[in-house]
């Protein structure tokens, strides 16, 4: 009983509250309470299905009684007033009695549905489980004060919400393998989240990178398998192999004592912990660990990778060695003692069939059983391993790659890739799925102005950009909405380090998460969800977790347009102003306000920041504006991109919005400068992020024309060869004399590097291109 008493003590600690009202988002709700006015809506997160605010309030102390009809009931209730009152009242559990904080069941409930009544005759609570009484507290505990545990006396205003979720399924995946993320954290991770009402953890517990978990049969998977060697300073994807005598000093992995604790923990605050063994890719530490396990034919040395692996990649489990099989099954068993889920997640994605083509175990395989293609293959692969899992009671899960090939019986598909359609086809065969596109919930893409982010991937996946994500479209056949199980967001962990990069990332993304998990579409508003969360921020930081405040930065676009260049300024906050100068100073609250785009004609340094009142809300944007006779000039021959590259300013980052790119081939740019000009010189800026495929031009050539008809060359630069593909990265703005001719029309063009070659990172494919700015003078 003490330690039942004990986790449900924890599991309120961490409870949100929601009450405190946002200046900027209600007024009304701020004033003090009185006993005759109805207040304004709390703002709650996850926001309830129906809130309805009353007139007068209760006033809880010390002597209020609380009311429970079963002993569970009753330790939730002492272990809330615990935490969120500051003392362990007696609860009873006879007839009710007025004036009190009292449960009762009511079978009607959805399973995690509740209602929460506040009168002042009392706080009445009912549901149907203890899930829903959990949440109810959960709900309450955001309309107490900051301070309630001090306080004498709790006023809450009267209000009655009737709530329930709009998805069975509200998760976080937290990626463990490319970044081992400690116990302890992994811990307050789960403290963090249960106060928004998730209640899945998907733990990916393997992958090229590391195997975290101790399997007691294999002990190689832990002491090989979970130690990669050492890439100091270099970013993921630029880091290369390990050679066979390097020493692997970076990792680390789960006992199974941590697991145990880690399942515990999350099951005192009701949330599920799904294990993802990855099969039969991203597998390179399970095989660095048992080579014997890959196909015969690989004749490569097999090592943890510490980056993306380039062909090393392609190394994935045998299918046409039962030993791969009998391996899988008795780690397989081990997995499911560990993790009580009902769900095990078995990965499936990515799984290049290079290997499998050439093997003569897998090509006899899929002789045996009729099978022309190796995706065919992945489904047998597949289906094997799951049929063992399904014998002992479970269910499977996997990636969207499943897909492609017979679905394994009864499988829950993950649908990821873009927008995650992929699961659709899942659901056309009435498969059960969930949607975690990387597009929107793959929390390991930027989530603000890029300037301002620690190095990434990809594009933007903002706060906002989840938090206005759907998962079910119009256009569904309604047996899919049945079939969605629900949301998650995914955090892989390429570019962490330490635990402050995995909170940077997860916070405050997660908590949208859970608002578009939780929420029925038409509650969700943008305002009331901001004013919610600045109190969650307070309370994570109370908890030791930063918060990322991208939220609060500015998204700049800059166009050409009337022969001037437009400066368009935008942040996600609506409760912030955006103040700016143009002579190089600080901005301060006394700047000039941006409502509009500020138009500009020459160079111009433009400094803005947000604020709120006096204080300043985020970081300071310096936009560094070059004016020259290509700036805000029309540009044929590069598409829709042309206006990138004379827009004034200079991108930094690969996927900052501001380059122009190819894939292969040649970037051709032509510039009219409207009219002819003496012309001495002229620059193009390129870029080179090898991790990512981008790779400076083998030549670079200018060539001028009076009639836009003929075109004379009249500079070149041709990089040498040893350059083309080294590790360098970083921008380079490549000059190129023009000797004082005149013309008119100025044409650029820039060679890719060409197909890269296997030494160099992602090999085989086109060298991409990236181009920004082309200045003229
Ligand atoms: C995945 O992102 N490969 C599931
Ligand atoms: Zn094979």
């Amino acid at each position: 009983m003490k330690k039942l008493l004990l986790s449900l003590l924890l599991l309120v600690t961490c409870a949100v509250a929601g009450a405190r009202v946002s200046a900027a988002v209600s007024r009304a709700a701020a004033e003090p309470l009185s006993d005759r006015t109805a207040a304004a809506e709390p703002l709650l997160l996850p926001r309830p299905a129906s809130v309805e605010p009353g007139k007068g309030l209760f006033r809880m102390s010390a002597a209020t009684p609380f009311v429970a009809e079963t002993p569970a009931q009753a330790e939730l209730l002492r272990s809330f007033a615990a935490v969120a009152l500051g003392y362990l009242p007696e609860v009873a559990t006879d007839a009710p009695r007025a004036a009190s904080v009292r449960f009762s069941t009511d079978a009607a409930f959805p399973d995690e549905g509740y209602r929460l009544e506040v009168g002042p005759g009392g706080i009445a609570v009912a549901a149907s489980s203890e899930r829903g009484f959990l949440y109810a507290l959960q709900t309450l505990r955001q309309l107490l004060p900051d301070d309630a545990p001090s306080a004498a006396e709790w006023r809450v205003h009267a209000v009655r919400i009737a709530d329930a979720p709009r998805f069975a399924y509200r998760g976080l995946m937290l990626d463990v393998a490319r970044y081992f993320i400690p116990k302890e954290h992994v811990l307050k991770i789960i403290d963090a989240i249960a106060p928004l009402k998730i209640n899945t953890l998907h733990l990916h517990l393997s992958d090229d990178n590391g195997w975290r978990v101790e399997i007691r049969r294999y002990p190689r998977l832990t002491q090989v398998g979970a130690w990669r060697v050492d890439r100091p300073g270099v970013p993921f994807p630029a880091r290369r192999n390990a050679l066979q005598w390097e020493e692997a000093t970076v990792g680390g992995y789960y006992t199974q004592q941590d697991i145990r604790e880690i399942v515990a923990h999350a099951a005192a605050r009701r949330i599920d912990v799904i294990p993802e063994i990855d099969i039969p890719a991203h597998s390179n530490a399970a095989l660095a660990a048992y080579p014997e396990l890959a196909c015969p034919v690989v004749d490569k040395y097999i090592g943890v990778l510490p980056g993306p692996g380039g062909d090393n990649a392609r190394i994935i489990f045998c299918a046409g060695n039962d030993r791969v099989y009998d391996f899988l099954r008795n780690v397989l068993d081990e997995v499911m003692e560990l993790f009580p889920s009902k769900r095990i997640h078995l990965g499936g994605d990515e799984a290049d069939k290079h290997y499998w083509a050439l093997c003569p175990r897998c090509r006899e395989r899929m002789r045996a059983e009729g099978m022309s293609d190796p995706e065919q293959l992945q489904g047998y692969f597949m289906r094997r391993v799951s049929d063992y899992v399904r014998s002992r009671g479970r269910e499977v899960c996997g990636w969207d790659e499943l897909t492609r090939a017979e679905l394994p019986e009864g499988a829950i598909v993950y649908g990821w890739q873009g927008m995650g359609d992929l699961a659709l086809r899942a659901a056309r065969q009435g498969h059960r799925f969930v949607m975690t596109p990387a597009k929107v919930c793959y929390l390991i893409r930027y989530q603000g102005p890029q300037w301002f982010e620690p190095e990434t991937y990809f594009g933007n996946n903002t706060l906002r950009g989840l938090f206005d994500y759907d998962p079910v479209k119009p256009d569904w056949e309604p047996a899919w909405r049945d079939l969605l199980l629900g949301v998650q967001a995914s955090l892989w962990t390429e570019f962490c380090s330490s635990p402050a990069d995995v909170d940077h990332l997860l916070f405050p993304r997660t908590a949208a998460l859970a608002e578009i998990g939780w929420s029925q579409p038409g509650r969700k508003r943008w305002p009331e969800f901001l004013g919610a969360l600045d109190r969650y921020v307070d309370r994570l930081e109370g908890m030791g977790i930063v918060s990322a405040r991208s939220m609060y930065n500015i998204q700049h676009t800059v166009r050409p347009h009337d022969g001037r260049l437009a400066v368009e300024l935008a942040c996600e906050r609506p409760d912030v102003e955006i103040r700016y100068t143009t002579d190089g100073g600080e901005p301060t609250w006394r700047s000039a306000r941006y409502r509009r785009p500020v138009s500009v004609d020459r160079s111009t340094t433009l400094r803005c920041a947000t604020f709120r009142g006096r204080e300043r809300t985020g970081e300071v944007l310096t936009l560094d504006l070059g004016w020259n006779l290509a700036t805000a000039r029309s540009v044929e021959g590069v598409g829709a991109q042309g206006w990138l590259l004379v827009n004034g300013l200079c991108g930094r980052r690969d996927s900052d919005f501001e380059w122009c790119t190819r894939a292969g081939g040649e970037l051709v740019a032509t510039v009219d400068l409207l009219r002819e000009e003496t012309l001495h010189r002229c620059t193009l800026g390129v870029l080179a992020n090898p991790g990512m495929g981008i790779y400076l031009p083998a030549e670079v050539s200018v060539e001028l024309s009076s009639d836009n008809e003929h075109f004379t060359e009249v500079a070149r630069l041709v990089a040498p060869v040893d350059a083309l593909f080294s590790d360098w990265r970083g921008r380079r703005d490549l000059e190129l004399d023009l000797g004082g001719r005149t013309a008119r029309w100025v044409r650029f063009r820039a060679r890719s590097a060409g197909i890269v070659p296997p030494t160099a990172p992602r090999p085989g494919r086109e060298a991409q291109l990236c181009c920004d700015e082309i200045v003229v003078e």
